[in-house]
Formats: structure tokens, C-alpha cells, sequence
């Protein structure tokens, strides 16, 4: 294959053909293609695009590089959820024993961290004795005794999405809707379930800074999904302001057991009641969304998910007392408050930022070889609409090494915008597409 005019010709704005993208993939997983070459290929994609032809074969080719997962053993519709990526984004934590506990198989291959974005994989090892990577039969075995496997992507499935991942992170070339839509998907298709819910985040903490380019995605996400026969629906949801209050991977593991347990923030709590209707309608599990809401509600109100969270964390190797006692996951031996320096009402907090200072406290990868802490990151203490007094705290930082200490609180506090009036309220749940 000679690359240079693949890259030339992608740069130019030209169309490839789908057995040339096939090529590239597959040249690029055995390692024909050095990361150079792939690094200047993304780039040319980031700024031409591709089109829904390039965007399928390059699906197909990232599925065609590993195996596919055959579920035929385990009955009932599967259901798998994927986030496009945000901050404070703990929905998949909270959602995978929520549904399993509600009867639905969940089986879900996830990520780790992309740039300012926290990834499940990271967070879940976080847990002490937690195993990330699980053997197709052992994904199969779990789920039909417990209902639930969450696996780190293996050489086995998608790998060429694994390389392309780590890459894409740090050569600035993650918000492309081409190369999110074959990223996605390509897991998606491999990891074998019947039905698939994508969470496509938009705002400042998103890949996809606005409403237009996100329904673009989810369009695209849903067509392939549907192409090859999975039921796909796609959420759009908010992400201007961190999710959650908590951003890092053992904090955000703690957040999530708040959630099941029926409390954590009430934003956290009401999208991971939306995109787990959405699991249970595809599923077949319920006939209305407020019927499903109910049993989510039920579920996490009357013990039934922290239940299955616990048994979940058993199965996989982890240590299931962190569900009664968070204080057995890793912390910090610093805890550094953050003030605001003048008052008002806070009219905006920019996801993004705050992610770039969680990440600058050890939360997340700088460069694709950088070892993630799982016990650093920021514990928020107020949310876009409260009002805040000079010198009142905004956060906690939880911090092992104060190398970047300094630069993560200028950014942190970067992604404040204080105004003498308050905000009107923000939209939580924009727009579903099925
Ligand atoms: N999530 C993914 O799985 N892939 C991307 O490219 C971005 C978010």
C-alpha cells in the first residue's frame, strides 16, 4: 500500500475506496503502518471527514481486525451502552447492575480515559483486585450466571480501534465524527449484543461542541448500528457542565455507589434513569418509559442494584466490601480545597476544563505511556446555578503529586463564569433518535 498517496489523496478532500480503508486497517493492526503515517492519515480525516461509505467500510474493517462475541448461549436480549465521553460521566457504573438487576442482559466491551474524558475501564480498576480483562467464555459464563461483564477491549475484539484510540488521544484527532462513529460502533458490533443505547454527549465537555454536530454522530452511530441489524437508539445529552460531582476514578466509583444506593446528584441520577428506559424498551423489558422509570426507581431505592453492583465486583475478581465501604478504594493523601476569588451566581462551568485539571492531578493520560492515579481528582462542591461567596470553596482537589498542582487550579479555575443574576435552567436530556 503506499501510504503517502493515501494520505495526500485524504488530505485533498478525495473519497477512498471501501477496500483501500480495508487495506489501511488491517495493514495498521499487524503493524505495516507505523503510528507516523496513521497519525497524518487521522489528521487528514479530522479536517476532510469522510463519507457514509468511508465511515461503514472503516467500521467494518475495525470490527474484520478481532473476533465478534457470540451471545447465542445466553438468553434474551443483550443490551450494551456507550458514551461518547464526558466529565463526571459515571452513567455506565451506575447503569450496567441497574438494568442487570432489572432482568436485562448487559454486556458491555469499554474504554479507558480519551483525552479530558474519564473512561469505565480505568475507573473500574480503580476497585482493588478488579480484572478488566476477561476471556470471551469467561464474558459468556458471567453473564448468564449473573446477568453482567464488563470487559476491557482485548487483542480479540476491534484491536484495531485500540491502537487507533491511543493514538487518536494524543495526536488531537478524537473529535472527528467519522472516527468517533467507527470507534464506537466498531466495539459495539464486536461486543455482540442484540441492542445498543449511545449516549452522545454535547457542550464544552464534549467531543461534539454543538447540538448540530452531535445529531450528525448519532444519525450516523444509529444508521450503522441499524445497517447490520443491531436495535440502536441514541441519546443526545448535556455536557457543558460536569455530570456528576465527582471527577477522577475512585471518586467517581464512590459516586456511583451514592447512585445506586438511591442518592448522588440529582443530574447524575435522572440521565442514568433515562438511558436505562431506553435499555429496558429496546430489551423488551417494559412497555412505556414511566414503566420502565418505575422499576429503575424501585431498583435503586430499594437495594436491588447496589446489589448487583456488589456481586458484579465478586465476579470480576474485585473486592465487593468498597459497595459498604468506599473508604477501602484508593485516596489521596491530600486533600486541597479550592476557593472561588470573587462571589456571584455561577452562570457557566466548562466540562472540559475541569477534566484538563483532573487530568493534570494524575486523573487522566497526558501522553498515551502516562500511568492514570486512580486516586487523584476533584470532588465539585457547587454547580452551574448556586451562588458562591469570595473564599467560599468550589472543590476539593484529592492529590498524591503536587508537580502540576498550580497549573490544574488555574484551569479549574478557568472553567468558572460568575454573573450577578441567576441562570436559567439548563437542558439535561436533549433529543432521542431512533
Ligand atoms: N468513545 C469512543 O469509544 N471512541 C471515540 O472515538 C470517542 C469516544
Amino acid at each position: 500500500m503506499n501510504m503517502p498517496d493515501l494520505i495526500r489523496r485524504k488530505r485533498d478532500g478525495e473519497a477512498l475506496e471501501p477496500a483501500e480503508i480495508e487495506l489501511l486497517i488491517r495493514d495498521y493492526t499487524t503493524g505495516a503502518i507505523p503510528d507516523y503515517q496513521m497519525a497524518a492519515f487521522l489528521m487528514a480525516v479530522y479536517f476532510r471527514g469522510m463519507t457514509r461509505e468511508e465511515t461503514a467500510a472503516l467500521t467494518r474493517a475495525m470490527v474484520a481486525s478481532g473476533e465478534q462475541m457470540d451471545w447465542s448461549a445466553v438468553p434474551g436480549v443483550k443490551v450494551d451502552k456507550h458514551s461518547t465521553g464526558g466529565v463526571a460521566d459515571t452513567t455506565t457504573l451506575v447503569l450496567a447492575p441497574l438494568v442487570a438487576a432489572a432482568g436485562v442482559p448487559v454486556v458491555k466491551m469499554a474504554g479507558r480515559g480519551l483525552g479530558h474524558t474519564g473512561g469505565t475501564i480505568d475507573k473500574l480498576e480503580s476497585i482493588p483486585g478488579f480484572r478488566v480483562q476477561l476471556s470471551r467464555e469467561e464474558m459468556v459464563r458471567q453473564v448468564k450466571e449473573i446477568g453482567l461483564a464488563i470487559t476491557a477491549q482485548t487483542g480479540e475484539l476491534a484491536p484495531a480501534d485500540g491502537k487507533l484510540y491511543a493514538l487518536r488521544d494524543v495526536t488531537a484527532t478524537v473529535e472527528s465524527i467519522p472516527l468517533i462513529a467507527g470507534s464506537v460502533m466498531s466495539k459495539k458490533i464486536a461486543a455482540g449484543a442484540d441492542a445498543i443505547v449511545l449516549d452522545v454527549k454535547v457542550g464544552s465537555g464534549a467531543f461534539m461542541p454543538d447540538l448540530a454536530s452531535a445529531r450528525e454522530l448519532a444519525q450516523v452511530m444509529v444508521a450503522l448500528g441499524q445497517e447490520i441489524g443491531r436495535r440502536t437508539v441514541a441519546v443526545i445529552t448535556n455536557m457543558d457542565e460536569p455530570l456528576g460531582m465527582m471527577v477522577g476514578n475512585a471518586l467517581e466509583v464512590k459516586e456511583a455507589i451514592a447512585v445506586l444506593r438511591g442518592g448522588g446528584p440529582q443530574e447524575l441520577r435522572e440521565i442514568c434513569l433515562t438511558l436505562g428506559s431506553q435499555m429496558l424498551l429496546l430489551a423488551g423489558a417494559a412497555g412505556s418509559d414511566g414503566e420502565a422509570r418505575r422499576r429503575l426507581e424501585g431498583l435503586m431505592d430499594g437495594g436491588g442494584a447496589l446489589a448487583k453492583f456488589r456481586q458484579f465486583i465478586g465476579a470480576q475478581g474485585g473486592d465487593p466490601e468498597v459497595t459498604d465501604r468506599p473508604e477501602l478504594l484508593p485516596a489521596a493523601r491530600e486533600q486541597i480545597t479550592v476557593t472561588s476569588p470573587a462571589g456571584g451566581y455561577i452562570s457557566a462551568v466548562q466540562a472540559r476544563l475541569v477534566g484538563e485539571a483532573a487530568m493534570l492531578l494524575g486523573a487522566g493520560r497526558v501522553t498515551k505511556e502516562s500511568v492514570i492515579d486512580p486516586a487523584a481528582g476533584i470532588e465539585l462542591k457547587k454547580r452551574r446555578g448556586d451562588y458562591v461567596n469570595a473564599g467560599e470553596p468550589l472543590a476539593v482537589f484529592h492529590v498524591n503529586d503536587r508537580t502540576n498542582l498550580e497549573a490544574a487550579r488555574d484551569r479549574f479555575l478557568s472553567a468558572y463564569t460568575l454573573a450577578p443574576e441567576r441562570p436559567s435552567n439548563g437542558q439535561l436530556v436533549y433529543e432521542i433518535i431512533s
